[in-house]
């Protein structure tokens, strides 16, 4: 059974407290939190201020996804909101290494994020350090997009990698997820399922949470 995380992306900012509601009496496992800076990708979303208003209105596991520049500059910031697990992309860290045994050392889950064009072969001398690696299934940047069905090799080459080497890694896959394609991530090896559009934009949200949980 995978873990579910609804992206609060695809939620009504005008009314979050009704989409936290809601999330709280479902079957999700944890919030997954969007963070853009309008220079690694081309959108902006929210920052540490938000998280902390997510933080207040739940006790599911804030899962922040930071596609950032410069993601040591606001690590800080992301554990005084509340932050239980915040990733880190590949593409934006020159000092990866460096990156997670910050997060670590403040006492938050440490996650890799890799784009869809690089490979899981990169992570090799890393996925010992982490908590979670978090593989795009869509360019990052917005929700609603096509998932990327070469995403399913990276799957399991990553499942391999891990299982391999004994290591308690979770691999999360992010963008595109719908009802009609979960199965086949699940069963090439992932953990959690992020879901934007597919969780907000359905007719009942909750029902399709549960719908996911039961894949
Ligand atoms: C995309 C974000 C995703 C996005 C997923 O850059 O990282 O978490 O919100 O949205 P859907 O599930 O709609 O593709
Ligand atoms: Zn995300």
């Amino acid at each position: 059974m995978a873990l579910i995380a609804p992206s609060l992306l695809s939620a009504n900012f005008l009314n979050l407290q009704a989409d936290c509601t809601m999330l709280n009496q479902s079957q999700a496992d944890w919030y997954h939190l969007d963070v853009m800076d309008g220079s690694f990708v081309p959108n902006i979303s929210f920052g540490p201020m938000l998280i902390d208003f997510f933080r207040k209105a739940t006790s599911k596991v804030c899962d922040v996804h930071l596609m950032i520049e410069k993601p040591e500059n606001y690590a800080e910031a992301f554990k005084k909101a509340g932050a239980d697990i915040l990733t880190v992309h590949y593409e934006a860290c020159t000092h990866l290494h460096r990156n997670i045994q910050q997060i670590k050392g403040l006492q938050m889950q440490a996650g890799v994020a890799l784009n869809p064009h690089t490979p899981v072969s990169i992570l090799k001398d890393i996925l010992q350090d982490i908590d979670l690696v978090c593989l795009m299934s869509v360019n990052p940047g917005f929700g609603g997009q096509s998932f990327i069905s070469h995403t399913l090799n990276k799957i399991k080459a990553l499942r391999k990698m891990i299982d391999e080497q004994s290591l308690n890694v979770k691999i999360e896959i992010d963008g595109g997820v719908t009802l009609d394609n979960a199965k086949s991530i699940i069963d090439a090896g992932a953990d959690v399922l992020v879901a934007g559009n597919t969780v907000f934009k359905s007719a009942n949200p909750i029902d399709t949470i549960a719908a996911l949980k039961s894949i």
